[in-house]
């Protein structure tokens, strides 16, 4: 038996230590140790070795845009979008697809192999969609990327944000999105939900919904995305991404609401750098943080993974590609401290998340697609803490990103000439 690829001595997420051999874009053999031939072999001693990072939530039409044509002043979601607006006649489609190549880039070189983007399809245009439809065919051999049809100003706010969504499902877009927070009523938020779940049926495509970014207790639209997805039958394949306003709830409401994701199997998709970013803005003290109830979720069985969101934009002036920083502060925000929970954090940023974009083809398994990261760290709970180096980025069987471990030298005398933060527990 003969390899093109061997990855030997890999320590994997539950701890066991094995080889992994590859051949094509495979995974084709993992044993204890595997006596083969092998084109390249990479040792993998001592170190995690994960299937890829998955990102959930992004806006690959926004990214790296930060400061054109200005910065948003008060830090709120409000002013994001009217900053995003300035900027949309601007756009131009090789613009937004450089910048999207670039951050793509990026996301390689951090293991982030998989992502779900939302685009703005109120530009009549579709100079956006256009775009990232070229950039998912140009990145297709080592990122999975994701489309999503997003009515940003509203579906029935702006006058041609339904059309719109329906063009750009036709140009290829997979996901059905919407925004029904920023409708101008309750009302109108409620009939969105209805209406793009509609679509979504009979289509037969996913639907993944930004509901509730908002600080408002009483932004209920997650109630009618579960009544929706129960009724149209969508189970496991309707999403919600944020749900802040649960943050805010009267607990015996959400003491209802949660059973009802759990039936309706919603994916939940909190965003906890920008959520906790942009939301309480108008309070004072004590300050909300808008983090949605992500442990109580947990409980209930409902499937939650991190999202990103924005690097970079007119929404968050941070931002580097890593869904290590977004499960490190997801962590911290949700309050997942224990050991079982922290795993968790770094499940949900791989497994969890493929799971919720459909991605069956991921994971580290015999048969599985070839996409491994090798981390410079022993174990998920060291590689959030250290935000681990990603050493060696594989996808579909080959080796696309390398980075040398990051030692500090040290001049002290009497100490160490050079010390790494690992530390064995
Ligand atoms: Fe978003």
């Amino acid at each position: 038996m003969s390899f093109d690829l061997i990855v030997k001595s890999a320590t994997l997420a539950d701890g066991r230590i094995v080889d992994i051999g590859v051949n094509g874009d495979k995974i084709a053999a993992i044993d204890q140790h595997l006596d083969a031939e092998a084109a390249k072999t990479i040792d993998a001693t001592g170190n995690l070795v994960s299937s890829p990072f998955v990102d959930p939530h992004f806006h690959m039409d926004a990214t790296l845009s930060y400061g054109i044509p200005r910065i948003n002043a008060s830090g709120t979601l409000l002013e994001g979008i009217a900053l995003w607006g300035e900027l949309k006649p601007l756009l131009t489609h090789e613009a937004v697809k450089q910048r999207a190549l670039s951050y793509c880039d990026w996301a390689v070189s951090m293991g982030l192999l998989a992502i779900r983007t939302h685009v703005d399809v109120c530009d009549d245009r579709l100079l956006a969609v256009e775009a990232l439809l070229e950039v998912k065919k140009e990145v297709a051999p080592y990122i999975d990327l994701q489309l999503v049809a997003f009515p940003q100003d509203g579906l029935y706010r702006s006058p041609t944000a339904r059309q719109n969504t329906l063009r750009a499902l036709d140009l290829g877009v997979d996901i059905v999105g919407g925004i029904p927070h920023f409708e101008r009523t309750m009302e109108d938020g409620r009939r969105s939900v209805t209406d793009l779940c509609q679509i979504a049926a009979e289509r037969g495509l996913m639907v993944d919904m930004h509901c509730d970014e908002t600080d408002d207790p009483q932004s209920r639209h997650i109630e009618q995305l579960a009544y929706e997805t129960q009724r149209l039958g969508l189970h496991g394949r309707a999403a919600g991404s944020h749900l802040t306003s649960m943050h805010s709830m009267d607990n015996y409401y959400v003491s209802k609401l949660l059973p009802l994701i759990a039936e309706a199997d919603l994916s939940v998709i909190p965003n906890p750098l920008i959520n906790i970013m942009l939301q309480g803005r108008h309070d004072t003290y004590p300050k909300r943080r808008g983090m949605t109830r992500v442990p109580e979720m947990l409980r209930y069985g409902i499937r939650v993974g991190w999202g990103q969101d924005c690097v970079l934009d007119p929404w968050y002036s941070l931002g580097t590609a890593d869904m290590l920083d977004v499960a490190f502060m997801g962590l911290h925000v949700a309050q997942m401290s224990s050991p079982a929970d922290m795993r968790h954090c770094f499940d949900m940023v791989t497994r969890v998340n493929a799971e919720i974009m459909g991605l069956d083809h991921l994971g580290i398994a015999v048969g599985k697609t070839a996409s491994l990261v090798i981390l410079d760290a022993g174990d998920p709970i060291e590689a959030l803490r250290l935000r681990a180096e990603r050493m060696c980025v594989i996808a579909r069987g080959k080796v696309v990103a390398e980075r040398p471990r990051r030692d500090t030298t040290l001049s002290i005398h009497g100490r160490p000439a050079s010390i790494n933060r690992r530390h064995k527990i």
